[in-house]
């Protein structure tokens, strides 16, 4: 019998070296009359250990890592196919720290299994959901997704039940479901390695929003930048379609659903769900007035769910273990579990899925390990470009819509990007201003006009002229921005200006806050 070996195939494991491992392996067991076969698995989401190689055992799987080619032979000498010690050895996987303090729902297989093998996906628990689903009638899948209390995970945490009940209420010979795989935020990738690391999730979640609405079309909007995850979805789409889980008369049932992918050409605006549709629909990404909603009139003028990746990827789960199990996890009126995406100046960077609750500080210390520099984390931005930089007196806010909310910050993707003590948050604040510029579609005054305004006024200030004016125009100019801009680019690129101002005023050349108001 030959032995089993995984190998990632995620992107972040592939830019680590994991192609050349793999080959390594197969070539050096080929030179010793060893049997083995190599499996690409999808990464475990612990990004410092990758490529991590792991080997199936009588035990469980054991680890090692990061594995370079270099380290090949001598893993083989130390009987590493067996499970034999060695300086790269990590222990059982499941019983690694980082992983087993999780709660891993959306992300249960991650890791486990072949991404692009139906059987594989079949064997841990998949589409058992949509089995469900099709003995079930349309209100009664959209209750079980109101009744689990899942908000979208795109940014605006938005209940996605209640997005559902409005498309199917609004009657039409043509719905449609569009995922939004746009995923533009910095220090992000959940959706990435959803697509990457276990596609049929994401297939599975939304051919189940399309029996629940009435929407035999789908879309998945993903950005050009990545091509694993184009591979990895268009090969669990194709198998999908050939055993009868997509197209024409589902598994039997007489219902319909077909899917595919659009690539996206690379703006982050197209990540907002209303240019989104433009870009889609082969226009220039602008972003539409609202009313009316995508829910009522969308994509090619039909009523639209559009969601999340992640949104979408939890559906499966909900409809196989029922609302009430995925409304158990999470705090308040968060429900359910946020995975966590934990970048920039930290030690263990990787994919960190718990239920809502967690504090900041446990995230970066307990989960992180503090900063890759090992200098103090000055600041935290949560939730993407858009988001709030937290300081060090705010970590221990739990991670939870409203506790956010609350000190004028944002879960948003749930991307959180640590800085240290080196980083100048005077300097960040002029690039949020300069981010705006860059990425506004150009539609309202305030965007367009105002965050180059903002370079400018930044700029000003990072060189110390006449504070006592440029201070309170900067702070002007944010009102303006966040009352009247027509989406959140410019609504909310104050979140991180300001909060750069409000709680590192010595950044911006002023003694205190009282100075900076
Ligand atoms: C400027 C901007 C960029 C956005 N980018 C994304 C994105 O990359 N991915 C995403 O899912 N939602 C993004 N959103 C949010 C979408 O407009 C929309 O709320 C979301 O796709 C709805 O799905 P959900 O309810 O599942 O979160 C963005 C919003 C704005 C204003
Ligand atoms: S806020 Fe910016 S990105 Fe949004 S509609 Fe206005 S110009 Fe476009």
């Amino acid at each position: 019998m030959s032995i089993v070996v995984y190998v990632p195939i995620d992107s972040s494991a592939i830019s680590l070296g994991a192609n050349r491992v793999a080959n390594a392996i197969v070539q050096e067991a080929e030179k010793r009359g060893i049997a083995i076969e190599v499996i690409r698995n999808g990464s475990r989401g612990l990004f410092w250990l990758e490529p991590m190689v792991e080997v199936a055992t009588s035990a469980g799987r054991i680890a090692y890592g990061p594995v370079q080619v270099s380290d090949v032979a001598r893993l083989f000498d130390a009987n590493f196919h067996q499970g034999g010690a060695h300086s790269l050895l990590l222990g059982l996987t499941e019983e690694l720290d980082y992983l087993k303090k999780q709660q891993r729902l959306t992300f249960a297989r991650c890791g486990k299994t072949d991404p692009v093998s139906l059987e594989d996906y079949v064997s841990h628990e998949g589409y058992r959901g949509l089995s469900n689903a099709l003995t079930m009638t349309q209100p009664d899948i959209v209750k079980a997704v109101t009744d689990s209390g899942l908000r979208g995970r795109g940014g605006a945490a938005f209940p996605t039940g209640i997005k559902w009940n409005t498309v199917l209420n609004t009657p039409s010979e043509q719905k449609y479901i569009l995922c939004n795989a746009d995923e533009g935020d910095s220090g992000t990738f959940s959706d990435r390695m959803v697509m990457e690391d276990d596609p049929f999730v994401l297939i599975e979640g939304m051919t189940i929003a399309g029996l629940a609405v009435g929407a035999t079309q789908g879309y998945i909007y993903l950005r050009v930048e990545y091509p694993h995850a184009h591979i990895a979805l268009n090969t669990a789409i194709e198998k999908a379609y050939q055993a009868g889980y997509l197209g024409e008369n589902i598994k039997g049932s007489g219902k319909t659903f077909h899917l595919e992918v659009r690539l996206g050409a690379g703006a982050y605006i197209c990540g907002e769900e209303t240019s989104l549709m433009e870009s889609l629909e082969g226009k220039r990404g602008l972003v539409r007035f609202k009313p009316p909603l995508p829910a009522i009139s969308g994509l090619f003028g039909k009523p639209t769910v559009v969601n999340n990746v992640i949104s979408l990827a939890s559906v499966p789960i909900i409809l196989d273990k029922g609302g009430e199990y995925y409304r158990d996890f999470g705090m308040g009126r968060s429900r359910g579990t946020l995975p966590l995406q934990l970048a920039g100046n930290i030690k263990h960077g990787g994919l960190v899925e718990v239920a809502f609750g967690l504090t900041l500080r446990e995230l970066l210390y307990d989960f992180g390990g503090g900063s890759a520099s090992g200098r103090p984390i000055k600041a935290v931005q949560v939730g993407g470009p858009l988001g709030a930089y937290l300081p060090e007196s705010q970590f221990d806010t739990p991670l939870d819509y409203e506790a956010f909310a609350a000190i004028w910050a944002v879960v948003g993707h749930g991307g959180i990007v640590a800085f240290d003590d080196t980083a100048d948050m005077a300097e960040m604040a002029r690039y949020s201003m300069e981010f705006c510029a860059i990425e506004s579609c150009g539609k309202c005054t305030p965007c367009r006009i105002g965050s180059t305004r903002g370079i400018e006024v930044m700029d000003e200030i990072i060189s110390g002229h006449d504070l006592n004016k440029n201070i309170p125009l900067l702070r002007d100019l944010c009102n303006t921005l966040l009352n009247g801009s027509l989406c959140a680019l410019g609504g909310m690129t104050p979140y991180p200006v300001l909060s750069a101002l409000n709680h590192f005023p010595e950044d911006f050349g002023v003694k205190n806050e009282a100075d900076a108001a």
